[in-house]
């Protein structure tokens, strides 16, 4: 609740890939400065690799990130351990390695989230989910996303505990696709896979009406990624569960956090 306007709930804010305004992004030292930020939670991207093991990376190849060109469904661990994926970013960086799920989950404080993003095939699935249950992490920590339905329906089926928010890019909708006809679409979706919620990019068409038809229902609704103040403030008056920024330490600054 917010001590200014008691009718307004502050979002959580999580850092898109940790820090990655001002650290390489899905690495520990991105999810670490987010957190000394004072983020209440981090957000990462998710793959499988050749030896079923999962590790924190965005894209399905590590061009934009490394030197080197591997696929990572195609590599092991200990190749794409061998990759600097710092110094593109910055030289003080330098060494920075791709890290694997159990590393970032034991640096997450237990007062903080993790929004983990299954980017790869549906068969992460069980690999992912026995790591969580070894590493012995609060499953409340845990907000499960993805664009793909199919895993986020596995996923509850699997583990009901585990909250799952289906991603959905607004990018190509205007105000007139943007109609009814998509949120009730939307809405039978979420009711398909037992989702707890919506995670939407924004736009310039999203308004309250829109999101409270998703809030009435009883659903979450989560947005990213924003970077400014202003438009931040925007949808904390709405009253959405969070917001994903690439700057925490900007949006933490807001007078709704003060
Ligand atoms: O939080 C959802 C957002 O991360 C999805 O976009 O491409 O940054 O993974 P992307
Ligand atoms: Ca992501």
């Amino acid at each position: 609740m917010n001590k200014d306007d008691p009718q307004i709930t502050s979002p959580m804010i999580i850092a898109h890939r940790g820090s990655s305004k001002e650290s390489p992004e899905n690495t520990l030292s991105a999810f670490q400065l987010a957190i000394s930020q004072g983020a209440d939670g981090i957000e990462g991207d998710f793959h499988l690799t050749k030896d079923k093991q999962v590790v924190c990376i965005h894209d399905s190849n590590t061009a934009r990130v490394a030197n080197t060109k591997l696929i990572v469904k195609n590599s092991t661990l200990a190749e794409l351990k061998k990759l600097d994926v710092g110094y593109w970013f910055n030289s003080t960086f330098k060494n920075e390695k791709i890290p694997t799920l159990n590393e970032v989950l034991e640096i997450l404080p237990s007062d903080k989230k993790l929004f983990l993003e299954i980017k790869s095939d549906p068969d992460i699935v069980p690999y992912l989910l026995s790591i969580l249950i070894d590493s012995k992490i609060n499953l409340n920590q845990l907000v499960i996303i993805s664009f793909n339905s199919r895993i986020l329906r596995t996923i509850k089926q699997q583990k009901p505990e585990l909250k799952t928010l289906f991603l959905v890019s607004l990018k190509t909708f205007n105000r007139i696709k943007l109609s009814n006809f998509l949120v009730k679409k939307l809405l039978n979706k979420l009711e398909d896979i037992s989702a707890d919620g919506i995670s939407t990019s924004i736009s310039n068409f999203l308004n309250e009406t829109y999101i409270h038809q998703f809030i009435s229902k009883g659903y979450e609704y989560h947005l990213w990624t924003i970077d400014n103040e202003k438009i931040a403030e925007q949808f904390i008056k709405i009253g959405v569960n969070s917001i994903t920024t690439n700057t925490p330490k900007i949006i933490k600054q807001i007078k709704y956090f003060q």
